[in-house]
Parts: structure tokens; C-alpha cells; sequence
């Protein structure tokens, strides 16, 4: 008799060991866990996480499985959704099957897999998208950016890329609010850690062009992101200030010599305790730390979630709100921006 399910196997062609470890192990969180002695020679790699083992097995002749896939329960699908968008994965969600909401998302090989929002968190998210808090919060939203004034055509289309293709870009009110900070201290050298395809990289560049010139660091672990950012912030004129960097952001801000007038942290959530005494290191007395998605969409106030992303985020507002080395608020604007001065 059967008794459970022990693994899924999923096929990939030779040689796609790092692009599954980037995507199941980093971006859906699986661990990797050893293969077995003798099954080491055929290549592949397993991960396993909460009740669920996946095997990525090489084929010789691999072709993708379109149809047939695994099916993943998640505890947050918004969270997924906007991780994988910003990895160059577009989710498509569907809410066809009563009380669930579902996602489709195809591997770096084509496999498609699902995810599938547990049913209560699903029914809370409803509930919570329909009452008048979830319609003043849009309604906000949505004032704020139409305070934004006219941006140029390239800005334009790099939002329309966002709405399209779900890519968590900071928007044009927390545009313009980095944009008003950074004239206001002046800064000529700014460093972004997690800047995706350079929106939040252009708010920066035209304030230090604006400012008399100087340097803004776009740094994302992406290839074809810095890829699609050099056209767009080239087709913006600020070929003679960004400086492109491609790899994990905290280790590139070490390296890299400072002092910074101003830094921008928008990577992994999980991420941010980990970058403080980095940023504190490399930001001058009087420069000004912001950081993006500090209230998480309602998360962070949620005492019944403990996920790593929510826990960086608390972790990092505990640390740098009672640390008499800034002195830090919380800007509600969209996702919630915390903006610390080093004294
Ligand atoms: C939220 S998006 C950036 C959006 C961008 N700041 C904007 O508003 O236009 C974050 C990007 O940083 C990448 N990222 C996350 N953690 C990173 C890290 N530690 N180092 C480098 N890139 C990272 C993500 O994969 C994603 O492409």
C-alpha cells in the first residue's frame, strides 16, 4: 500500500546544476540536500523543504514538461510572485478553482510548476482586498503617484515593464521621495543595493546630474537586469554616472570604497539585517540610509507570520530604530520607506 509521497522528479538538461540551485534553492527557498554516493556521477541536484522533495534528474535529450508539474502549497503568493518577477519569472495567477488562488511559473528549463495559496490565508487576503482598508490603501496609492509630475518617456515605459510583467519596482511617489531626498543633502555618490532593471537607479541619477554630477552604483545579482537597466538609464543620459555592477549587493557595497552620500537597500528582505553595519560603514556622518518595503504590505504587524523575509524586516527596524547611530522614520508611502540619517 502506499503510504505517502516520498519525492518528485523533474528533468534537466546537462550542465543546468547552478541555474537549478539559483532557482529552487535560493528563489523558492528549498534546500539542497546530498545525493546518494553512487547517483552523484549522473549530475543533477535534490532539494527538499517542508514535506516536499523535488529531484532535478539530467536527461540527455531533455524537453521540458509543459503540462504535467508539481504543485506547491505556499503560505504567501504574493511574496513568491513578486520574488520570482524580480528575478525575470512572470507568474501567472488564476483563480479558477473556489477558495484557492493558484500561480503558474515555468523553471529556468521550462518546467512548469504550480503554487497554490493555502485556503485560509487565501480567504483572509479577500477578505482584506475588498474592505474599505484594502480600497483606501489603492485609492492612496494612486493620489500619491498622480502628485508625481511628468517624467520622461523611457521612466514611463520602464513603468509600464513593471505593471506588465509584475516586477516590484519602487513606483513613482517613493520615486520622487528618493529624488527629494537625495537634492536635498546634495549627494553626488550614491550606492543602490537590489536595483532590478535601474527604475529606482534613475530617480537617483537625475538627482546627483541635478546636483553637479557624481557617481550612483546600480548593483543586482542579474545579469540580463543589468542588461535591460544600461539602455534604459543610456536612453536617459546618464551614461557618465551609473557604474553597473552584477553580483550580491552587501559583498560588492564592501568592496567597494566609500563614503556614499546616500544608499538605497531594496534586496531580499531576508537580507537586510545582515547589510546594517555594512551601510553604517560605508555612508558618511550626515548621509542618509532609505530602505524600501519596511511595512511589507500589512506583514510586519501580522503576529502570525514568521517568515524569513518579515523577520529580516523586523529584525532591521529593531536594530536601526534603537540604535543611537541614526535617527530613523518610517515614510507610509506605498510599501513603507524607512529613511535613517547617520548622525
Ligand atoms: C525589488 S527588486 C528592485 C527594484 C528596484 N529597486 C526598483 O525600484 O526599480 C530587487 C532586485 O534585487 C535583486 N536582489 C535581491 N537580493 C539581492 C542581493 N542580495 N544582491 C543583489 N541583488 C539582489 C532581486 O533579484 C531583484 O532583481
Amino acid at each position: 500500500m502506499i503510504v505517502g509521497l516520498d519525492h518528485v522528479q523533474l528533468a534537466m538538461p546537462p550542465g543546468g546544476e547552478d541555474e537549478a540551485r539559483e532557482f529552487y534553492g535560493r528563489l523558492l527557498n528549498l534546500p539542497e540536500i546530498e545525493k546518494p554516493e553512487p547517483l552523484k556521477a549522473r549530475g543533477g541536484c535534490w532539494f527538499a523543504g517542508d514535506g516536499v522533495q523535488i529531484h532535478l534528474g539530467v536527461q540527455q535529450d531533455f524537453v521540458p514538461a509543459k503540462k504535467a508539474h508539481p504543485a506547491f502549497l505556499v503560505a504567501d503568493l504574493d511574496a513568491l510572485c513578486q520574488k520570482l518577477a524580480a528575478a525575470g519569472f512572470s507568474v501567472k495567477l488564476d483563480y479558477m478553482v473556489p477558495d484557492r488562488q493558484r500561480g503558474h511559473v515555468h523553471d529556468p528549463f521550462g518546467n512548469r510548476l504550480e503554487f497554490i495559496q493555502d485556503s485560509d490565508g487565501f480567504q483572509q487576503r479577500m477578505e482584506e482586498g475588498t474592505d474599505m482598508s484594502g480600497d483606501f490603501r489603492t485609492e492612496l496609492r494612486e493620489y500619491l503617484d498622480g502628485l508625481v509630475g511628468e517624467r520622461p518617456s523611457e521612466l514611463q515605459k520602464m513603468e509600464a515593464y513593471a505593471q506588465e510583467h509584475n516586477f516590484p519596482i519602487v513606483g513613482p511617489a517613493s520615486g520622487q521621495y528618493c529624488y527629494q531626498v537625495a537634492r536635498m543633502i546634495g549627494a553626488q555618490r550614491v550606492f543602490e543595493l537590489g536595483s532590478g532593471y535601474g527604475y529606482s537607479t534613475a530617480w537617483f541619477a537625475r538627482a546627483v546630474q541635478k546636483n553637479g554630477g557624481g557617481e550612483v552604483y546600480h548593483v543586482v545579482w542579474e545579469e540580463k537586469l543589468t542588461r535591460m537597466a544600461r539602455q534604459h538609464l543610456s536612453a536617459l543620459g546618464f551614461d557618465d554616472l551609473v557604474q553597473y555592477r552584477t553580483g550580491e549587493a552587501v559583498g560588492i557595497l564592501r568592496q567597494t570604497a566609500g563614503p556614499f552620500d546616500l544608499i538605497f537597500n531594496d534586496i531580499d528582505k531576508e537580507g537586510y539585517p545582515d547589510s546594517l553595519p555594512v551601510i553604517e560603514e560605508k555612508l558618511r556622518p550626515g548621509g542618509v540610509l532609505i530602505i524600501d518595503n519596511m511595512i511589507w504590505n500589512g506583514r510586519v504587524w501580522d503576529d502570525n507570520n514568521h517568515d524569513e523575509a518579515t523577520e529580516g524586516i523586523r529584525e532591521f527596524t529593531r536594530r536601526i530604530t534603537t540604535s543611537p547611530n541614526w535617527i530613523t522614520s518610517l515614510v507610509p508611502i506605498r510599501d513603507g520607506l524607512i529613511v535613517a540619517y547617520k548622525v
